[in-house]
């Protein structure tokens, strides 16, 4: 299919105004639908219903004007937005929402006679997840980009899906445009994974690299992916590790089978990194990345799951390493596969809104062959899916980067070293910075050390933290080997 054929079919579907009811927001826009490459109608139109039209809603409605085209060839029938719930009809979208399908009644639009699939690109747990339940329900198929909503109800949801024989997909949940789901629960349906690590959360990739790179202050670059559409609508998820715990549970679940809950997720924010670290960082070798890890483990002698969220250093020379601004990364070592890596932008309105209209041509090619759940959505049949212990945090063994601004001051150092060595945390190698000469006494010393216990790490860093000569609380940042 080229460009040109899009185009085409661009202007037949322009030609033809879907109908439509509810607030009108944009008059005389292009209608988003709905014949044929030719201009006949081969396939009734997969009609959807869109919940939201933001950053992703309007990318959405990009794609599916400017590849209308491509995606009816690959369905074999076309795809009109038949209509679309918002909270607010006056603000401003652009000539992209065509005219007279806009509302503000979301439930309604989710259980409406003439939608087949329920696109939820809103956001949050509520009212997303009461729209969805009812979407279900009423026999619609749901298409969500909401890994908060999955991470924290995708059980119940799924379930409740697969008992109404409706498909709910969900691609565009994590690492936005790179296919990760389709490639756990179907490329690797032969295969165990033995390790998956990655980097899932755009905004933070973004705000580490340009305050990397070009030295800028973490809220500035934080408010440059605020206005890109990258962070979410409350950034404090993103900066925190909650998003990324939230993905790092949806993709445990189709990586291992399991039942994972984010709260089951040791997470820390890139909050706790300064630009001061990434310097010290890079005298070390190092580069500071936000990842997310799921492997197999053993905890007390039984099978458990390592499941972390945090920044970590990883070597200038790794592949994660070249990872940067908003693009994610999802590395996965299959038993008999060996390494695979999957890179490409994990936020934004266009490779999110490609992911989601993936899904619905998904949606719309089993709604052609009747043929719904023949790939368990979760990768595993619900009945092969068991709770999987994680392993508690303080058990996890690393190399550790320690960051201490303290008195510049005799003994200061060999009570630091002290403390350390008698919770077994050894140091590798050490930088003093400051001190006497300087402006002040103040100095500050960073260690990398070898590898130790996270639980003797805290317990040694809590004991320093509390002595005079400590003016700040230590900063403690992992090293990851692998990645
Ligand atoms: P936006 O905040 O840009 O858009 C949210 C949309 O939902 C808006 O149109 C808003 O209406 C509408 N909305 C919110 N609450 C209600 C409500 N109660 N009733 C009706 N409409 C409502 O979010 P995004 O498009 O960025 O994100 C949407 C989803 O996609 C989220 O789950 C997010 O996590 C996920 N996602 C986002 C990515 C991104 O790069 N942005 C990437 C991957 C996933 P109004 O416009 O009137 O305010
Ligand atoms: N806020 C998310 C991110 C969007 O920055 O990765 C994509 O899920």
């Amino acid at each position: 299919m080229t460009r040109a054929n899009d185009e085409l079919s661009n202007a037949a579907v322009a030609a033809e105004a879907p109908v439509a009811s509810g607030e009108s927001l944009a008059e005389g826009s292009a209608p988003i639908a709905a014949t044929t490459r030719t201009g006949a109608r081969a396939q009734a139109p997969v009609r959807v219903g869109m919940l939201g039209c933001g950053v992703v809603g309007t990318g959405i409605l990009r794609l599916l004007r400017d590849n209308a085209g491509t995606i009816e060839g690959r369905l074999g029938a076309p795809i009109e937005v038949v209509g679309i719930a918002v909270r607010d009809p006056s603000r401003l979208r652009g000539d992209i929402v065509p005219a007279g399908i806009v509302t503000t009644d979301a439930l309604a639009l989710a259980i409406r006679e003439d939608v087949d699939v329920v696109v939820e690109v809103m956001g949050g747990l509520e009212p997303a997840g009461t729209y969805v339940r009812a979407a279900i329900a009423a026999g619609k198929h749901v298409v969500t980009a909401n890994k908060a909503l999955l991470a924290e109800e995708g059980d119940a949801l799924l379930e409740s899906a697969e008992a109404r024989g409706v498909d709910l997909y969900f691609e565009a949940a994590v690492a936005g445009g790179i296919p990760v789901i389709r490639v756990l629960r179907e490329g690797l349906a032969s295969d165990r994974v033995i390790a998956l690590r990655g980097i899932v959360n755009g905004t933070s990739n973004y705000v580490l690299s340009r305050m990397q790179h070009e030295g800028l202050d973490f809220e500035v670059v934080l408010r440059a992916a605020q206005e890109a559409g990258y962070a979410e609508a409350d950034p404090f998820l993103d900066v925190s590790g909650g998003d990324a715990a939230h993905k790092l549970a949806i993709l445990a679940t189709l990586a291992y089978g399991a039942r994972v809950h984010p709260s089951q997720i040791a997470k820390e924010g890139i909050d706790v990194v300064g630009a001061v670290d990434m310097r010290y960082a890079r005298r070390f070798g190092f580069v500071i990345k936000p990842l997310a890890v799921a492997r197999p483990s053993t905890w007390a002698g039984e099978e458990a799951l390592d499941l972390r969220v945090h920044p970590a250093l990883v070597k200038e020379s790794s592949v994660l390493a070249s990872i940067g601004g908003a693009l994610n990364a999802v590395f996965i070592e299959g038993a008999m596969l060996g390494p695979c890596l999957m890179s490409g932008p994990g936020a934004g309105a266009l490779p999110t809104a490609m992911s989601v209209v993936s899904d619905i041509v998904d949606v719309g090619r089993n709604m052609l062959v009747d043929a719904h759940a023949r790939v368990p959505t979760r990768a595993f049949r619900g009945e092969s899916l068991v709770p999987m212990r994680v392993r508690p945090a303080a058990e996890h063994r690393c190399r550790w980067y320690l960051r201490f601004g303290v008195s510049d001051q005799a003994g200061v150092l060999s009570r630091i070293a002290g403390v350390l060595g008698g919770f077994d945390v050894s140091i590798e190698q050490m930088v003093q910075e400051g001190g006497r000469g300087g402006s002040d006494d103040r100095a500050t010393l960073v260690m990398l050390t070898h590898e130790a216990r996270e639980g003797d790490v805290r317990e040694a860093l809590s004991e320093i933290a509390r002595l005079a000569y400590c003016h700040e609380p230590p900063r403690a940042l992992r090293v990851e080997e692998d990645a």
